[in-house]
């Protein structure tokens, strides 16, 4: 199931005087990265999975998306850096640390924070298609489908309706809110 309706929004804590309101909460995230898990269990199988997560922001995703999943688990980091302290795409993708054990014939799940060009995630399939996985699919807490990612990703916690900036569970805003663990709208004027 996909949950699209946001709870009441409530505001929480200015940063800089920018008003944030909580989109996501604590219990709402948790809830559907269990699913997220289990799902992901289910279509591969009880073989060997890796979780390859996208940093940083998908850190708080992978260790508790790691969790609620059973069986034989491989997590691999690898390090991209897509935007700089800007809130809008500038597509360049950068490797700032590449993974550390060969991917050749793994079931490989790409697990990512949130698709919003998609441009980063394309970049990210192509060159790890190169490598040889088994099978490769793409897990992202959050998309933002009116952004026209080329990418459709298996695997979708939430999807954004608009064009809300979203920060906490290890998504920020320059580098900053990662550490909330909710999911709030911060505005960027
Ligand atoms: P894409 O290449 O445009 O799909 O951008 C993907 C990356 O941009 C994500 O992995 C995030 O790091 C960042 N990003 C996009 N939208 C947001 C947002 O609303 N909040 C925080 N980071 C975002
Ligand atoms: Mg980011």
């Amino acid at each position: 199931m996909l949950f699209t309706a946001p709870p009441d929004p409530v505001l929480e804590h200015p940063s800089d005087g920018r008003k944030m309101r909580v989109l996501y909460s604590e219990e709402q995230i948790a809830a559907r990265v269990g699913e997220l898990g289990r799902e992901l269990r289910a279509e591969l199988g009880p073989g060997e999975i890796t979780l390859l997560c996208v940093l940083k922001g998908a850190f708080m995703f992978t260790a508790d998306l790691a969790r609620a999943m059973s069986g034989p688990l491989h997590v691999e980091f690898l390090g991209v850096r897509s935007y700089g302290d800007e809130t809008t795409s500038s597509g360049a993708v950068q490797i700032t640390h590449d993974l550390t054990a060969p991917i050749e014939g793994k079931h490989v799940v790409l697990v990512e924070d949130i698709v919003d060009t998609g441009l980063t995630v394309r970049y990210l399939l192509d060159t790890l298609r190169a490598r040889g996985p088994a099978s490769l699919r793409v897990c992202t807490l959050f998309e933002r489908p009116s952004a026209g990612s080329p990418v459709r990703p298996e695997h979708v916690g939430f999807q954004l309706q608009g064009h809300e900036f979203i920060v906490g569970y290890g998504l920020d805003w320059a580098q900053r809110l990662r550490n909330l663990p909710y999911v709030a709208e911060i505005e960027t004027r």
